[in-house]
């Protein structure tokens, strides 16, 4: 996970290839794609979308989008900071010299920005389960009550929380000044070495609650919600969550992958690399569907009434009460979760940590703290807006909602549909051919489908999708 071997990343000159450090391995290469992309978007946000659209509607059209448009617009992005060697501004500057394609970069700097406001506090929410978990509060008197009673009981505790003001808020700070901490020093080894055995672990782990949640009486209706598409539940506004909820989970649209493709070796296959990542991420989210859904339906709970950002939250904990040493299962998930956190938050800060370190000549230190500091406000404002700011509205959203929907559903496709024009057609001669096609043979073969798609098929969805759900 996270930014393992980016020691490197971290003080690699924007010229990466030419002057900075390079991943070492193939394997160093996954972990830190694989890293930044699993992450809450997958653990947290996957589920609670699918509950919000239709289940099994939201899952086929995010499988759809995941193929026809993830695969390809991150090979696009890798391939753009791979040939670039900077970080995203400086990426497009290098190959559109003297053209205003820098704005692409721009706006995925914006984006990352954004997301880290409220991304923070959902963070700082797993620090306090964790915390709870391993001090035995969060299942305080809920070990003998009935199902209804635990579901109540754990909605209550969760809104309780997040409607609190100063104990979010609290943890939401602690989040961010562990990150500064992390990003100032640059990435330590620690984190490396620690990512690369939490990641299968919470492989692992998720396996084995999978698995329990199957045995659960009536699994298999909770199954069927998430399984079965209802078709009629396929909508224009599901498929533009599908569509965001895909560059959310796999770190499109932004610049993570530019920045971290500019330390890809060339030795580097964009292809396999691409697909692993999409299918592992995949992988994940779909092992927390299957988590998440027969339990609500083995539970009975009333899927409309549960409030979907909660989601991981309430019903996992009601899964843990059930499980014979469920506290210490808690304990081992929420850690989990907290790295897994940690990683993208981490890859999320660096795009634009990056950016101020390079293109204002800004020192390692200097630049965190630039970037860091006003998250304390914005993220609070994020934070309170479950509490004190609830009837604030942008749009007729919380702050927290505004800005989720705002970067996942418009700027995150913005961003990608710019890179994808970038490298269908902009870009110079021949820049996507190479990178995608240098090497191995099935690359090769691929590469006409996968550059009808970069030229066509993506920016042709994207934009429907985003125009049609105005
Ligand atoms: N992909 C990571 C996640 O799902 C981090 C991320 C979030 C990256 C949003 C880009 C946009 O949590």
């Amino acid at each position: 996970m996270g930014k393992n071997t980016t020691t490197s990343s971290s003080s690699a000159s924007p010229a990466g290839g030419s002057g900075g450090a390079l991943f070492k391995t193939k394997a160093g290469v996954i972990a830190a794609t694989l890293g930044s992309a699993v992450g809450l978007g997958s653990i947290w946000r996957f589920p609670a979308e699918a509950q919000a659209n239709g289940g099994g509607a939201f899952l086929l059209l995010y499988l759809a989008c995941v193929l026809v448009l993830g695969i390809p617009v991150m090979l696009a992005e890798t391939s753009l900071g791979r040939a670039g060697r900077a970080d995203a501004v400086g990426s497009y500057m290098k190959l559109a010299p003297g053209k205003h394609w820098w704005i692409a970069g721009a706006l995925g700097v914006l984006a990352s920005y954004l997301i880290i406001s409220f991304y923070m506090v959902v963070a700082g929410w797993t620090l306090q389960y964790l915390w709870d978990s391993i001090s035995g509060a969060l299942y305080d008197g809920a070990v003998s009550e009935s199902a209804l009673a635990l579901e109540s009981t754990f909605h209550h505790r969760m809104e309780r929380y997040i409607g609190s003001d100063m104990a979010p808020l609290i943890s939401t700070f602690v989040m961010i000044a562990l990150n500064a901490g992390v990003l100032m020093m640059g990435v330590q080894k620690g984190i490396e070495r620690a990512s690369n055995i939490m990641m299968p672990l919470l492989f692992v782990l998720l396996l084995i609650f999978s698995i329990y949640a199957l045995t659960l009486p009536g699994a298999g209706e909770g199954l069927e919600f998430f399984f079965r598409p209802d078709f009629s539940k396929i909508t224009w506004s599901v498929a533009a969550n599908a569509l965001g909820q895909t560059f959310f989970s796999l770190s499109l649209g932004i610049g993570i992958l530019i920045t971290y493709a500019s330390y890809y070796p060339s030795s580097t296959n964009l292809v396999s690399t691409s697909v692993t990542v999409s299918v592992l991420t995949t992988f994940v989210a779909v092992m927390m569907g299957v988590i998440i859904f027969p339990t609500v339906f083995s539970f009975n709970l009333d899927l409309s009434q549960l409030r979907g950002t909660t989601l991981v939250f309430v019903t996992l904990p009601e899964v843990f009460s059930q499980m014979p040493g469920g506290r210490w299962w808690s304990v081992l998930f929420f850690l989990l979760l907290l790295v897994a956190a940690l990683t993208s938050t981490i890859s999320l800060s660096e795009v634009s940590i990056l950016f101020v370190q390079k293109r204002f000549r800004r020192s390692r230190v200097a630049a965190t703290l630039i970037m860091m500091c006003p998250l304390f406000l914005f993220s609070a404002l994020c934070s309170l807006s479950f509490g004190s700011l609830a009837d604030l509205k942008l749009f007729g959203l919380t702050i927290f909602n505004f800005l989720d929907t705002f970067t996942t559903n418009w700027l995150l496709p913005v961003c990608a549909f710019c890179t994808v024009i970038f490298m269908g057609w902009f870009a110079p001669r021949g820049t996507l051919r190479d990178q995608v096609t240098d090497r191995g043979t099935v690359a090769t073969r691929l590469y006409p489908a996968i550059c009808f798609i970069v030229r066509w098929v993506a920016p042709v969805l994207i934009l429907v999708i985003l125009i049609t759900s105005i």
